[in-house]
């Protein structure tokens, strides 16, 4: 009867948000079908004020109105079975919180149908993993502001702190939420692969597991501090409890996806927003995963993965410039195509709010972040991060380590996609003049499609190839 907060999903995230939301002094209740998971939650929260339900309609009983209610189930079809089953046991005004990755399509979808049955809907991204969830998570809330307002002193008091501020605010209307959550995954997934080109490179330089933790620990001191350079330190010198190996070298080759990244480049390609840095970590999970092919073809194309002659001391420090460069472009990529979308779908979101609210908690929080925050607050206007006179300078000085570093890779023979399309993204987007202009005029060749000119005015067709 008087529980603050109701939790469906007492998987790992939710029984972690369960209990880090009653460590602030809020009473919950949780409920999942599996009598396992709730049995699990009491185990765990023994002495906090939790209790667990075996139905929605228990779990509703037990809520203070107006109800809050938030799900972290699997996206898609679960989540509308979820609401489904709580429509008819809620009232007007009692507030639903979707915590799950889910496609923002479907956010909107809900959000609409919810708000003529007078219940408030908010899909709202949580990133930060286990460990965020249970000790304050980055949270990403969207939909309507005043649904916002009636659970912020909740949310707030759960999540992640950047400089005594909590990373949560309303970042805008409708699926706005979970629109910005998708693309913090595309340059998760960015960010992860550049990381990963960086680690191929260095490995076949002859750098141990080692000599990796040292120098990953090393650039999280400086400039590229964040979560993900500080995990992979972690796990370079992590030993496989079984064999007392480097755990690193018996981790089959092939990466997962849920599907964020790829949502994330299909709404880019749709509203005309380049971010091939995510595409192409996209790209990348799919071609770890074709190992049969792959092992079948090295057969007949030998590389020479070969150690190169090269300093080792400056090929680190190239790879430090190039990760800073790419870290950049991810983050700005993913900062224009929020801009776009927050425009053509009238998300109105902010982006310096987006940015502080990143730099705790979740997995793209890096010290980059802050200096981004600044750009942003110094040019509004700024379309892309490439033109912001904070990191015109920083840009022009590492974009050598990106060049020298894809010469070493190209040399020996490891794959760095990545880093080349970002390089190529870079140098298109800052080139007054690209070779665009003979596509347009094959385009007027062979199918009368026309083109404008520099030199004046108007739409232009030819009659090409002299029919004489
Ligand atoms: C987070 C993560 C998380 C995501 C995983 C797995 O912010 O905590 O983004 O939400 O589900 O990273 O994503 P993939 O399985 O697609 O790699």
């Amino acid at each position: 009867m008087d529980a603050h907060f109701g939790m469906i999903g007492l998987g790992t995230m939710g029984r972690n948000l369960v209990l880090n939301i009653a460590d602030h002094g809020f009473k919950v209740c949780g409920y999942d079908r599996s009598e396992e998971q709730r049995t699990r939650l009491m185990e765990e929260g023994k002495g906090k004020p939790i209790s667990t339900a075996s139905s929605s309609a228990e779990l509703i009983r037990n809520l203070k109105a107006p109800r809050v209610i938030m799900f972290l189930v699997p996206a898609g079809k679960v989540v509308d079975t979820v609401i489904g089953e709580l429509l008819p046991d809620l009232e007007k005004g009692d507030i639903l919180i979707d915590g799950g990755n889910s496609h923002f399509v479907d956010t909107d979808r809900r959000y609409t149908q919810l708000q003529e049955s007078g219940i408030h809907f908010i899909g709202m991204g949580v990133s930060g993993g286990e460990e965020g969830a249970r000790f304050g998570p980055s949270m990403m809330p969207g939909g309507d502001e005043d649904s916002y307002q009636l659970i912020a002193n909740i949310l707030e008091s759960i999540a992640a702190k950047a400089d005594g501020e909590p990373c949560v605010a309303f970042v805008g209307n409708g699926a706005a939420g979970h629109y910005v959550k998708m693309v913090h995954n595309g340059i998760e997934y960015a960010i992860m692969q550049m990381i990963s080109e960086v680690y191929g490179v260095l490995k076949n330089e002859g750098l141990s597991n080692a000599e990796l933790h040292e120098l990953f620990a090393d650039w999280n001191e400086g400039e590229l501090q964040s979560f993900l350079i500080e995990i992979t330190a972690e796990i370079f010198r992590t030993k496989d409890v079984d064999t007392g190996k480097d755990l690193i070298d018996l981790i089959l080759d092939k990466a997962k996806q849920k599907g964020t990244g790829l949502w994330t480049s299909q709404s880019a390609l749709e509203l005309s927003v380049p971010i091939p840095t995510i595409d192409t970590s996209v790209s990348m999970r799919y071609l770890s995963a074709l190992k049969e092919e792959r092992t079948q073809l090295s057969e007949f194309y030998v590389h020479q993965n070969k150690k190169t002659e090269n300093d080792t001391e400056l090929l680190k420090k190239h790879c430090r410039d190039a990760l800073y460069f790419g870290f950049m472009m991810a983050y700005g990529q993913g900062l224009e195509l929020l801009e776009t979308a927050s425009k053509n779908y009238n998300y109105n979101i902010h982006l310096p709010t987006v940015i502080k609210i990143w730099r705790a908690g979740c997995i793209i929080r890096s010290l980059l972040l802050n200096d981004l925050y600044d750009a942003f607050v110094q040019q509004p206007e700024l379309k892309n991060i490439i033109g912001s006179s904070v990191f015109i300078p920083t840009l022009k000085e590492k974009r050598n380590g990106l060049v020298n570093l894809l010469k070493v890779a190209m040399d020996a023979g490891v794959p760095a996609l990545t880093f080349a399309t970002t390089l190529g993204y870079f140098d298109a987007y800052t080139q007054e003049r690209l070779s665009a202009n003979l596509i347009q005029a094959q385009r007027d060749f062979f199918g009368a499609h026309t083109y404008e000119r520099i030199d004046k005015e108007g739409n232009f067709h030819t009659d090409w190839g002299a029919k004489k």
